[in-house]
């Protein structure tokens, strides 16, 4: 092994699959595609993203490898989100980490996908943050606490960026609809009057079925979908931000940091700003590239870990296997 530890990331926990290169905690290179849907609906078949995942892995792998200068012999580990998430997705990144590591006769580091989205925060000065983690399948709010990343707060229902894709695709928007709802409600003409929708958080939880239910009925009724977008904003986001000063509050942390693609929009990003500031609480969000899934932030994660020890020989691939289940808690944070 060269001095220097070289880690590729491969990233497939559902839509995207990713292949990143990480030397030295610095990211090379940062690979993605996507699988979507002709008709732009975003709905997901299971055999079809495995499909899609198999067919450009080896596409995305080389193009990860160009992008940073290197050749496949120099990498020391192969990370690779193993949990949680969809398990046709897990398994065809799976199977093909495990390919590589048998024939480059490298390691591999099985990463929790949340926990990295917690611990890329780190590139841009978030220490020991609580973290908004807010994406399409996820919404959760994360703190280290004793050995552990703790949930302090999450959706009792849906993730924030599925119901927003939900009334956009309800709205007839398409998908993603987070990008829409986001312009809609930046460009309506009706901010003063902002429409009441069921505030629903409990403690450090949230949930969003009741606002759907309401947001269908006027748009039934002909309410106006800028208007129901920037309200729905503002609703949903204030939980969100709500949630997230309670967590800081709670674990007397002084660092929020945001992931996830639903943290991409830029009024949620201008609240959080608001209340961190008012709370003396550092800010941080990194680029868009490491708050949607991404496998950069896999192999970032999986050199701390492998070079605090975790990680499964290639003699022994039978003993790494797919957690489409595993809770953030779950994870022993031995690397800290
Ligand atoms: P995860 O497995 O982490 O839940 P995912 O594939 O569902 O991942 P991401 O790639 O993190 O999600 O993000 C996709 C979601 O982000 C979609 O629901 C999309 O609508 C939402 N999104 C993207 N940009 C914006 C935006 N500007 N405003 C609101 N939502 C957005
Ligand atoms: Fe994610």
């Amino acid at each position: 092994m060269s001095s220097m530890v070289t880690i590729l990331g491969i990233e497939t926990t559902a839509h995207t699959f990713g292949a990143a290169i990480v030397q030295d905690k610095k990211i090379l290179s940062n690979e993605k595609d996507a699988y979507t849907t002709e008709d732009g609906q975003g709905g997901m078949i299971p055999i079809e993203v495995r499909k899609h995942h198999e067919v450009v892995a080896p596409k995305i792998y080389a193009l990860a490898l160009e992008s940073a200068g290197i050749t496949e012999d120099k990498i020391d580990a192969i990370a690779f989100s193993n949990s949680p998430g969809l398990a046709p997705s897990l398994l065809a990144g799976m199977a093909f980490v495990k390919e590589l590591s048998a024939k480059l006769k490298i390691p591999v580091v099985p990463v929790n996908h949340c926990v990295a989205h917690l611990e890329i925060g780190d590139t841009v000065g978030a220490k020991d943050p609580v973290m908004l983690y807010a994406s399409g399948a996820n919404t959760q709010i994360i703190a280290y606490e004793a050995g552990k990343y703790r949930v302090f707060g999450e959706t009792l229902d849906l993730g924030v960026g599925n119901f927003i894709d939900t009334f956009a695709r309800f709205a007839g928007l398409g998908f993603p609809g987070g990008p829409k709802i986001q312009k809609l409600a930046e460009e309506s003409k009706n901010k003063e009057e902002l429409i009441e929708l069921p505030y629903s958080i409990k403690g450090m939880d949230v949930a969003f079925s009741g606002i759907q239910t309401k947001l269908r009925n006027l748009l039934d009724k002909g309410e106006d979908l800028g208007r129901l977008s920037y309200s729905m904003q503002e609703t949903v986001f204030a939980m969100l931000v709500e949630a997230s000063e309670r967590a800081l509050a709670h674990t007397g942390k002084k660092e929020l940091v945001l992931g996830g693609g639903v943290a991409c929009n830029s009024r949620l990003q201008e609240m959080c700003k608001i209340m961190c500031s008012e709370r003396g609480v550092k800010y941080f969000c990194p680029e868009r590239p490491l708050l949607v899934d991404n496998a950069a932030m896999i192999a970032y994660l999986g050199q701390k870990m492998f070079e605090a020890g975790i990680s499964t020989d290639h003699k022994h691939l039978d003993m790494v296997d797919i957690n489409p289940r595993e809770r953030t808690d779950d994870v022993e944070v031995t690397w800290r």
